[in-house]
């Protein structure tokens, strides 16, 4: 009886504040003039929706029926909260040109556990763009024009080599990743340990598509305590590190990047060093990965692509022998085969999009966003769009060819 009456307050004041929240909302929603849409049913909206709508083949529906009914830039409520959906190339080139100043990244909490809080993805203002052109630079660097074809071409040797029989493209695309990253952040070759890494990771992965609720979900607890020992792990090679610098022991890699970068303003703890880290590791594992085995498969439904890209790559095979390696300059002369990655990227959409939040009330064309307004800018939406791109979800990677006028 009393376990009732306990659960029928709680439901109740529940239930009123979530009202309240609600109506509170919705009064300064309609206060100005927002991007038009339907919110669908209180507090759910539209999450059925956009869930079922991605458990499909063709996940476009929920975004194809509301571009046609209120135009590319619209408001729906998925997730708990209203959200504006752009789809439009402006727009969304406006909103992440203006991140830290009129928006910032919004990502929902149980991602920033995983992450940790001072991970590029929830970093705001000064040390995100601190970290962000750190990562840039770094990308652009001659240590990776100089490394990174040479690594990539030995390790993905390596694990050629070690292929018998059948094996899973994607797990095996994954493995590559990951050792590859291990060795442009930390100078580290694969070894039991970095396995060992791997295999916590893939834990903390997990940990991204579960209801993340400690209590009721033993995934989202298992990624939890795994991001722990990953963590661990990593601040002792970054305490190692320090020791190794001081005594003079240079290497060519981010996390001596990160060290260095140490003069330019005050220092990084080791603390956000460790989540910076996490947080590329998280970023490049799955993404890449994924990206790899769908241009394997892209390729292989479209026989002539593939034809053409081995005609490329046995070309500059042929000048330089069996056993040399790859290098920046062979890199840049396979243009084909730019047209091929382009393509994949255009298509895979892997980051489907990006969340951020108005920091101010933001006009954009004829709409206002409000401040504390959560926005969605569709990537995808614009990759798939026919008007940008000719027979839209096509792989077609001869279109790269002609130049194409919108670049994204
Ligand atoms: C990369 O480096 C080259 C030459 O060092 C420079 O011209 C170019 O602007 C850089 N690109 C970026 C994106 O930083
Ligand atoms: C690939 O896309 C980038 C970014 O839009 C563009 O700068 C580049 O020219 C494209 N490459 C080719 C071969 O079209």
């Amino acid at each position: 009886m009393e376990l009732y009456t306990t659960s029928l307050l709680f439901i109740v004041s529940f239930s009123t504040i979530i009202f309240l929240l609600f109506r509170r909302n919705s009064a300064f929603w309609r206060s100005i003039n927002t991007p038009p849409g339907s919110t669908g049913l209180p507090l759910i909206g539209e999450t059925f929706q956009i869930i079922s709508a991605y458990k499909t083949e063709n996940p476009e529906p929920f975004i194809d029926a509301r571009v046609s009914k209120y135009g590319s830039v619209f408001t729906t409520h998925v997730f708990g909260e209203r959200t504006v959906f752009s789809a439009d190339v402006e727009i969304n080139k406006f909103i992440l040109q203006n991140e830290g100043r009129l928006f910032e990244s919004s990502y929902p909490g149980s991602i920033a556990n995983l992450v940790g809080k001072h991970s590029l993805l929830l970093m705001r203002g000064g040390l995100h763009r601190r970290m962000h052109s750190l990562t840039m630079s770094f990308a652009n660097s001659t240590i990776i024009k100089d490394h990174l074809l040479a690594d990539i071409d030995r390790l993905v040797r390596l694990n050629l080599d070690s292929w018998t029989g059948r094996i899973l493209l994607m797990d095996e695309a994954k493995k590559i990743t990951f050792e590859l990253t291990l060795k442009q952040l930390l100078s580290i070759e694969p070894c039991e340990w970095s396995e060992n890494l791997r295999k916590e990771y893939m834990l903390v992965i997990e940990g991204f598509f579960c209801i993340p609720l400690p209590f009721f979900s033993l995934t989202y607890r298992r990624a939890i305590q795994a991001r722990k020992r990953v963590t661990e792990a990593l601040h002792l090679v970054v305490r190692e590190r320090r020791i190794e610098r001081e005594k003079g022991v240079k290497k060519n890699d981010m996390l001596a990047a990160l060290f260095d970068s140490d003069g330019d303003e005050e220092n990084f703890y080791d603390d956000e060093i460790v989540d910076f880290l996490v947080s590329l590791l998280v970023a490049g594992y799955d993404t890449t990965s994924t990206t790899m085995t769908l241009a394997v498969k892209y390729l292989t439904d479209t026989p002539s692509a593939l034809a053409q890209l081995k005609e490329e790559h046995d070309a500059i095979r042929a000048k330089k022998g069996a056993s040399v390696a790859l290098e920046w300059d062979d890199y840049k002369s396979m243009p084909f085969t730019q047209c091929v990655v382009n393509e994949t990227l255009r298509l895979s959409n892997i980051i489907s999009g990006v969340f951020r939040r108005a920091i101010t009330d933001v006009k954009i064309k004829d709409y206002t966003i409000p401040k504390g307004a959560k926005v969605f800018t569709s990537l995808r939406a614009v990759h798939l769009d026919q008007d940008n791109f000719e027979d839209a979800r096509v792989f077609n990677p001869w279109r790269w060819q002609v130049s194409n006028s919108l670049s994204i």
